[in-house]
């Protein structure tokens, strides 16, 4: 019936999370209010583990893109489920450690990290920088080197696949601000100079394709791609580097018609054409890297508004407005991200309408989504929208100072707060 396994109805006709009603989380903490389900968020990272166990023997770590979704306490679920984690700034790298993440279980990455994140990863030890260009190569090397140390390293790789999504999310095609690229020759004499240089150890290679990708295919061949370049490196300069890391991308269920195939298949696919393409060019198999962050997090949360104004524009449309908005989820101003909501506090009664919901920025495109089903409301009505535990939290802003929302995280009908709600004094913290 709804998007995630995680979602319910009771008998009061209240919307249920994790067994906990919304009703009452919204009582108990305001909204808006971010939910996630720990149990949703555990099962997904479960789910990719055991299919790197299934088929790849094992020989792989998933390591969760914590930009989906950061802060100290999804740090330590991804921990005790055993996987890995990407940061992308020296910020999550700080909210890693603070949590407690080991540093050799992190993969830093950016297309600009600045010198003194390079310095900070460095000196905690992180387990991988995924270089990005020349620059920063040379800068790391000589970083490490004045350091006494040895970065750890693989190069980000464009692999040339097209895959079909937003273009803003879209990575692995030449033009493209990140990494190197396969075709120009670029990529071949960046993997010559990493290993020219001291205070550098090429560890392997990094491609991320784009993300919300529904098809195995992108990934399969993003995967025999990247085999044929480890290959051609072997033939070249006679070294087999011990990891491939893939990316992530995997696509999510937003709206009920969305299919998103089981995770492990794409493990299992791009298994089969990593063994292959290994066997083919006589290299031995990688380690195998995923880095989802999406289809960890996404699908396990949902975003709890009260409704405002109902505004009915004959002819034209029914604006219904709540508490939020592109504060706490820009995406659909950014990428036109459909999603579904429902009126949580009569989740059992039907759709009978369908309505503009709007946020409560000095905005027009200030918009959670057009066009969309919901029952009839009014004023105090409490709102869900479904699907946003990813890239909602980690793109909220302060814009028109609205200060950010909660998050709670719900496991077996129990809440736990695990972000506080900023109030006016975080506004004005660092004003002078
Ligand atoms: N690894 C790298 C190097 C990445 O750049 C990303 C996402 C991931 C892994 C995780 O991808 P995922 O599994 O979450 O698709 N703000 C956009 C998404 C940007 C994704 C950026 N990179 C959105 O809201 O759709």
């Amino acid at each position: 019936m709804f998007v995630s396994p995680c979602l319910d109805v009771n008998d009061q006709g209240h919307l249920t999370i994790g067994g906990c009603d919304t009703v009452e989380l919204a009582q108990q903490f305001g909204t808006p209010l971010y939910v996630m389900d720990e149990s949703e968020i555990r099962r997904a990272c479960a789910s990719y583990r055991e299919s790197i166990e299934r088929y790849y023997d094992g020989k792989g770590l998933v390591a969760y893109a914590s930009k989906a979704f950061s802060c100290k306490a999804i740090c330590r679920v991804i921990l005790e489920e055993g996987l890995g984690l990407d940061v992308v700034s020296g910020g999550e790298l700080y909210t890693a450690l603070s949590a407690g993440f080991p540093p050799e279980k992190l993969f830093f990455h950016g297309n600009n990290k600045t010198p003194q994140e390079l310095r900070e990863a460095l000196e905690c030890g992180v387990g991988y920088i995924v270089v990005d260009n020349v620059f920063e190569l040379e800068l790391l090397g000589e970083l490490a080197s004045s350091q006494g140390k040895t970065a750890n390293i693989l190069l980000r790789i464009k692999p040339g696949v097209d895959a079909h999504t937003h273009q803003f999310i879209r990575t692995g095609q030449i033009d493209s601000k990140f990494g190197f690229a396969l075709e120009t020759g670029e990529a071949m004499a960046a993997v010559e100079r990493a290993l020219s240089l001291t205070g550098i150890h090429l560890k392997g290679l990094h491609c991320h394709i784009g993300s919300q990708i529904f098809d195995r295919e992108p990934f399969e061949a993003a995967a025999e791609i990247m085999i044929g370049f480890l290959a051609d490196i072997h033939d070249r300069w006679g070294r087999e580097l011990e990891v491939l890391n893939l990316g992530g991308g995997f696509g999510i269920k937003y709206l009920s018609d969305h299919n998103p195939i089981p995770y492990d298949k794409y493990m299992e696919g791009i298994s089969r054409v990593v063994k292959q393409a290994c066997a083919q060019r006589g290299i031995a198999t990688p380690l195998i890297v995923m880095e989802p962050g999406r289809s960890i997090v996404g699908a396990a949360g949902i975003t709890l508004y009260t409704v405002g104004g109902v505004k009915e524009i004959p002819g034209i449309r029914t604006y219904v407005s709540v508490d939020g908005g592109m504060t706490d989820n820009p995406r659909y101003i950014l990428y036109q991200s459909e999603y579904e909501a429902l009126i949580a506090n009569r989740a059992d009664q039907p759709k009978d309408t369908v309505v503009t919901v709007a946020g409560r920025c000095c905005e027009s495109g200030d918009l959670i989504g057009e066009g969309m089903p919901l029952q009839r409301t009014q004023p105090g009505d409490l709102m869900a929208v479904l699907s946003t535990g990813a890239y909602n939290y980690s793109m909220a802003s302060n814009y028109n100072r609205v200060p950010r929302p909660a998050v709670v995280l719900v496991w077996n009908g129990t809440p736990r707060l695990v972000i506080r709600r900023e109030c006016y004094e975080d506004l004005v913290r660092n004003d002078l």
